[in-house]
Order: structure tokens, then sequence, then C-alpha cells
């Protein structure tokens, strides 16, 4: 079936990841994560808000080890570019003190999102922190952010679905696809 057929927003360019590459790739990651943290009773997955939704309940399925999860939000973004100034919005409700987290975000992009919330979480004494990210942009990257357990890594495209959005739209899709930035802009200013 040809996917491109059926995008509900007029704005999508192509489909860049299907659902089924998502679906395999995120349980590889929950098993590489329950090998990792077998020996840990306080594993946190720590969402951030809202672009991580779908892959962080989807990654959670495939983790077989005891878990809770909360969430953080952040924002850094009006549109399609990063302000470099990252802004915490609501918190986590965890005291994260002596638990082994794995902060989960959409995607890495300048890197400044992922760079000043592990900062901030580091300084709350966790007994460990990871960083696990859907996707990665690596000639994007503004800073060195290290990235545990990455996804995939795209092309510099914006990209929606999977819990990632354009201005709250695209959050819905099942797959990731590439956003025609000029046709957005006609359509949306
Ligand atoms: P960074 O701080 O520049 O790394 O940006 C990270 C945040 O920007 C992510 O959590 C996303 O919310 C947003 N973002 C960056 N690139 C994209 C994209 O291609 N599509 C949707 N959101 C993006
Ligand atoms: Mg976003």
């Amino acid at each position: 079936m040809n996917e491109k057929m059926e995008f509900p927003y007029a704005f999508i360019d192509e489909l860049l990841i299907s659902q089924e590459e998502i679906e395999e790739r995120i349980r590889v990651l929950g098993e590489q994560i329950t090998e990792d943290y077998r020996d840990s009773e306080n594993l946190l997955l720590l969402g951030l808000l809202r672009g991580s939704v779908m892959f962080i309940t989807d990654l959670m399925k495939h983790i077989r080890r005891p878990m809770t999860m909360d969430f953080m939000s952040v924002s850094s973004y009006a549109g399609s570019e990063s302000s470099g100034f990252v802004r915490i919005d609501s918190d986590h409700k965890t005291n994260i003190y002596g638990w082994d987290v794995i902060l989960i975000d959409d995607i890495v992009d300048s890197g400044y999102t992922i760079h000043t919330v592990r900062k901030l979480l580091l300084e709350r004494k966790p007994k460990s922190l990871k960083v696990c990210a859907l996707l990665d942009k690596p000639e994007r990257h503004k800073l060195d952010v290290q990235i545990d357990y990455c996804g995939f890594t795209i092309e510099d495209h914006f990209v929606v679905g999977y819990g990632l959005d354009i201005d709250e739209k695209g959050r819905n899709l099942p797959y990731i696809a590439t956003v025609d930035l000029e046709k957005y802009h006609q359509l949306y200013g």
C-alpha cells in the first residue's frame, strides 16, 4: 500500500520511516535497555512532553524490568527553529535521587534541550542518567551531546509524526514523514 496516498496533512512531503521500521527498532531498544538495567530496581523513564509520548509508551512495553515513568515539559522551539533557550514549563514529580534515570526525547536537533535538561537532572543526584532519543540529526548539533540509545539517525529534514509536531500538528501520524516547509508556510504563514 502506498502510505503517501493517505497523508492526512497537506504539508507532508514524503514518508521517511515507516510504522513497521519504528516498531522493530523500538523493540530492539527495549531489549537492549532490559539487558542493560537487569540489576536495577529503580528504573525511571523520564519523558519530555509532548513529543516523546508515543515513543515512551511503545518503548516501555518492551522493557521487562520493574520501572516507573514521569514527564517534564520544556520548550525551546517556536515553529521549526530552535531558539537555543530552553525553558522548564513543568517539572517531574518523582524524587530522582538514587534512581537510574533514562531521559527520553523525540529528537535531538541542536542538542540544547538534552544538554540543559541533563545538567539540571544531574544536580538532583540520580544513581545514573542516560539519554534515549527516537531520532537524531547529527548535522544540526551545536553542542556535543551523548545519546546512549538512539532510534534512527536522519539527515537535516524537519519531520513530523510518531509524536513529533510542527506547531502541534502531525503528532498523530504512526510514521515519520518530512515536512515541505515552503508548503507549510503557504498554508499557515
Ligand atoms: P534541540 O534543543 O535543538 O535539540 O531541539 C529538540 C527539540 O526540538 C525536540 O524535542 C523537538 O521538540 C524539536 N524538534 C527539533 N527538530 C524537530 C523536527 O524535525 N520535527 C519536530 N520537532 C523537532
Ligand atoms: Mg516539539
